[in-house]
């Protein structure tokens, strides 16, 4: 795992990872606080819609017009994995496409837009514990 662009994102990520030193605390993220309320999944797919679309496609299935976005119905990496992947982007080299960081949205509206992605979930998905990246 590399990131090239900022040390910044590799000090939030090993701080997401450390589960201290967050404004989140400890075990908040094991699981979405706001899965299945009704209003955070509305709200989510509005934020999904304008700002998430462009490459995961508009079913989540990573048929975005810009092509290579992961589907994100098949989410295998758990609910710490998902807010991390938002919150500091991911890039694996020798890919085409990098996952963008999200830094700038509110702990709030991730929750929201996985809300959401969780309502799309197919089988073998994992929006509970799991690996933190990969
Ligand atoms: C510029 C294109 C682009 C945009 C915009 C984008 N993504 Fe991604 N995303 C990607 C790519 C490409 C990957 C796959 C990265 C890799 O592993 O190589 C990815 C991966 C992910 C993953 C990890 C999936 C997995 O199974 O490991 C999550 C979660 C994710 N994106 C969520 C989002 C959300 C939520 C938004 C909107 C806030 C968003 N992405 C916007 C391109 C994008």
């Amino acid at each position: 795992m590399k990131y090239r662009k900022t040390s910044g994102a590799a000090i939030a990520l090993a701080m997401a990872l450390s589960g201290g030193g967050t404004a989140l605390g400890q075990d908040l993220l094991a699981a979405n606080p706001l899965s299945g309320d009704e209003k955070a999944i509305r709200s989510g797919k509005g934020w999904f819609r304008n700002t998430c679309t462009p490459c995961h496609g508009g079913r989540a299935d990573g048929m975005g017009d810009m092509g290579t976005g992961a589907d994100l119905r098949k989410l295998k990496i758990g609910f710490r994995g998902f807010y991390a992947t938002v919150k500091n982007g991911r890039q694996v080299p020798g890919r085409a496409q990098f996952m963008p960081s999200f830094s700038f949205l509110e702990d709030k509206t991730i929750f929201e837009i996985g809300a959401y992605l969780e309502t799309l979930a197919i089988e073998g998905a994992n929006w509970k514990e799991g690996e933190v990246n990969k």
